[in-house]
C-alpha cells in the first residue's frame, strides 16, 4: 500500500508535503503532486500536512477518486521529484475548497 495524493490538490500545491516526507517520494506536474507508490513507506506524515487534505492511505481514498491511485502511478513516471517546499499556486486560496477539479489537471 501506498499514500495517494486525490483531487483537492490540483490548482494548489501547497507542498507541505514535500517539507515532512521522510523519503523524498512526492514528484510535481504543473498543477498537481504525486506519490511514487514503490518509494513512499506509509509513515502518514503527509496526511495531516496538506491544507487541502488531499493525501490518503490508498485503503481510505473515497471511491470518487479511486482514478487517483493509478493516476498517481503513472505520472511519478515522468514528472520531477520534488523534496523541498516552495510557494503555492498563485490561486491555491480560491482553489482550495473548489470540488470537482480533475478537469484541470495538467499532466
Ligand atoms: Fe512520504 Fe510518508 Fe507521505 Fe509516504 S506517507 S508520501 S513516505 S510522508
Ligand atoms: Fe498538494 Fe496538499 Fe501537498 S495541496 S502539494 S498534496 S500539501
Amino acid at each position: 500500500m501506498a499514500y495517494v495524493v486525490a483531487e483537492p490538490c490540483i490548482k494548489c500545491k501547497y507542498t507541505d508535503c514535500v517539507e515532512v516526507c521522510p523519503v523524498d517520494c512526492f514528484y510535481e506536474g504543473a498543477n498537481f503532486l504525486v506519490i511514487h507508490p514503490d518509494e513512499c513507506i506509509d509513515c502518514g506524515a503527509c496526511e495531516p500536512a496538506c491544507p487541502t487534505k488531499a493525501i490518503f492511505p490508498e485503503d481510505s481514498l473515497p471511491t470518487k477518486w479511486s482514478e487517483y491511485v493509478r493516476l498517481n502511478a503513472e505520472l511519478c513516471k515522468t514528472w520531477p521529484n520534488i523534496s523541498e517546499k516552495k510557494d503555492p499556486l498563485p490561486d491555491a486560496e480560491q482553489w482550495k475548497d473548489v470540488e470537482a477539479k480533475r478537469q484541470y489537471l495538467e499532466k
